[in-house]
């Protein structure tokens, strides 16, 4: 298990472990049209409903399961801009990321800025020798974040996330840390 005070710093962004300070920040995101359709979860229906979430976001850091961390900016005052959780998988060694950013605070270039950072921390702290993402089909937004890292596809899933009862595609992206750090070699990621 990582120690709760630990913490992941990009260059405008301080990544931590989340607590119940966020709830006005995920509430307000979760409210936005369009905003849902490509998560997992089934968006709250008042902050009350984030407690139990963010007890197993803690939980999943106890046991080693996941770590979650609230991306925020590096002010005195910190602005809170989103989230990013990288989890274990089925295979020793494999992560698995998930994230998203405040609508506000789109296309800045953030979620692609903590990507790099957690990518670092899967394949340094955590010893991953291979990271994954899945991204519905229609998400170019979130594609883009993950090829701009260096991620590679891997394969296609019908049956990806169910979303109003109807099953959306995803397609399965990977990076190993073998090609990441020849990326980094030639410089084609940061
Ligand atoms: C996906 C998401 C995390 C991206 O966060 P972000 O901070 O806006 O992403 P960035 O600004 O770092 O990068 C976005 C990239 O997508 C591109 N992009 C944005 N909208 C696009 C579109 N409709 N089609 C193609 N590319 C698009 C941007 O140009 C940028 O690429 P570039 O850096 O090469 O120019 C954000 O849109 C989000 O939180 N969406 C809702 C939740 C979600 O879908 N999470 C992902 C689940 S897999």
């Amino acid at each position: 298990m990582l120690p709760k005070d630990t913490t992941i710093t990009t260059t405008r962004c301080m990544l931590s472990i989340p607590d119940e300070s966020d709830f006005d920040m995920i509430f307000s995101a979760s409210r936005y049209d369009g905003f849902n359709d490509g998560m997992q979860w089934d968006p709250p229906q008042s902050k009350d409903d984030l407690w139990i979430p963010l007890q197993n976001s803690i939980k999943s850091w106890e046991n080693g399961m996941g770590y979650a961390f609230t991306i925020q900016s590096k002010d005195a005052d910190p602005i809170k801009y989103g989230r990013i959780s990288i989890r274990v998988t089925e295979e020793k060694g494999k992560w698995n990321l998930g994230y998203w950013i405040h609508p506000q605070y789109h296309g800045r270039g953030l979620m692609t800025e903590c990507v790099e950072g957690i990518v670092n921390f899967g394949f340094n702290t955590l010893n991953a020798h291979t990271i994954t993402a899945n991204v519905s089909t229609w998400n170019k937004a979130s594609e883009k974040v993950i090829l701009n890292n260096g991620f590679m596809f891997s394969h296609h899933i019908p049956q990806g996330i169910k979303k109003n009862g109807a099953w959306v595609a995803e397609n399965g992206f990977y990076l190993t840390k073998s090609s990441w750090e020849k990326c980094k070699e030639e410089k084609l990621i940061q």
